[in-house]
C-alpha cells in the first residue's frame, strides 16, 4: 500500500510563508504520496503553486452542507473549487474547540464525498481514556460513530497526548492500535476495509519517522508542526515505505 504524507498546517501561514512553504514542495518526493492541508484562506494561492505537480492539497475541515446560512463556514464544494482534493475532517482540535461530534463528522464525510473529496477522519483518545485503559473502546465509538456507511476515505488515528508534545506514541502502541483500527474498519466494511490507508498522527518528526512508517498497518503519516518546515517535511516524505 503506497504511504500518504500529509502535512496539517493548522491555523500557521500568511501568504507569503504559505507560498514559500509550497514552491519548496512543488516536486514532492518519489514514492509516496504527498498532501498539504494549508488554511483555508491559503488554499488557492497554494493550490496554484503545486497545480501540475505531485502534492495535492486538501482542506481542515468542512461544513456537511453544500451551502447556506452558516456564518464563517466553508462548504466542501467551495474546497473542491480552491483546489482541494482532501479534507481532514474530525481532528481532536476542531472536536475540542467546535463541540464536534461523531455524528457530526460523519455528516462532514458525507458531504466531501458527495463534493468529490476524499475523507481523512481523525480518531484518537486522551491521556485521561489511555490511562484507565479505554483507548481502544473511545477510538472504536469514533470509528463506528464518524464514518459513514459507504466511507472510502483515510483514518487518522492522533493520540491526543502525542499532538504537539514532541512525545510521539511508541511504536508498541501504534502497532497495537492499528492493528485494533484494521479490525474495525475490515468489521464496518468487509468489502473494502483491507485497503484503507491508516495515518499514524502525533508528533511526527524527521527522527522518528522511518521507525513509525516502517510499522505494519502505518499507511502513513499526519504531520502538524513538523510539515511547517519543507526539509523536515520532505525528510519525513523519504522516509516512507516505497510501494
Ligand atoms: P504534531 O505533528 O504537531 O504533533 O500535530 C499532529 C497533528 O495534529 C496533525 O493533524
Amino acid at each position: 500500500m503506497r504511504q500518504l504524507i500529509a502535512g496539517n498546517w493548522k491555523m500557521n501561514t500568511v501568504t507569503a510563508e504559505a507560498a514559500a512553504l509550497a514552491q519548496a514542495l512543488r516536486n514532492g518526493v518519489p514514492g509516496c504520496d504527498v498532501l498539504v492541508c494549508p488554511p483555508a484562506t491559503q488554499l488557492v494561492a497554494v493550490a496554484g503553486i503545486l497545480a501540475g505537480s505531485p502534492v495535492a492539497v486538501g482542506g481542515q475541515d468542512c461544513h456537511w452542507e453544500a451551502k447556506g446560512a452558516h456564518t464563517g463556514d466553508i462548504s466542501a464544494p467551495m474546497l473542491r473549487d480552491a483546489g482541494a482534493s482532501w479534507v481532514i475532517l474530525g481532528h481532536s482540535e476542531r472536536r475540542a474547540n467546535h463541540a464536534e461530534l461523531d455524528e457530526t463528522v460523519r455528516e462532514k464525510a458525507v458531504a466531501a464525498a458527495a463534493a468529490g473529496l476524499a475523507p481523512i477522519v481523525c480518531v484518537g483518545e486522551t491521556d485521561e481514556q489511555r490511562s484507565a485503559g479505554r483507548e481502544t473502546e473511545v477510538v472504536g465509538w469514533q470509528l463506528a460513530g464518524s464514518l459513514p456507511k459507504d466511507f472510502a476515505g483515510v483514518v487518522a488515528y492522533e493520540p491526543i497526548w502525542a499532538i504537539g508534545s514532541g512525545k510521539s506514541a511508541t511504536e508498541e502502541d501504534v502497532e497495537t492500535m492499528h492493528a485494533f483500527i484494521r479490525a474495525e474498519l475490515l468489521r464496518q466494511f468487509p468489502e473494502t476495509g483491507a485497503a484503507m490507508r491508516i495515518l499514524y498522527g502525533g508528533s511526527v518528526k524527521p527522527s522518528n519517522a522511518a521507525s513509525l512508517l516502517a510499522l505494519p498497518d502505518v499507511g502513513g503519516a499526519l504531520v502538524g508542526g513538523a510539515s511547517l518546515v519543507a526539509q523536515d517535511f520532505l525528510a519525513i516524505a523519504r522516509a516512507a515505505r516505497p510501494g
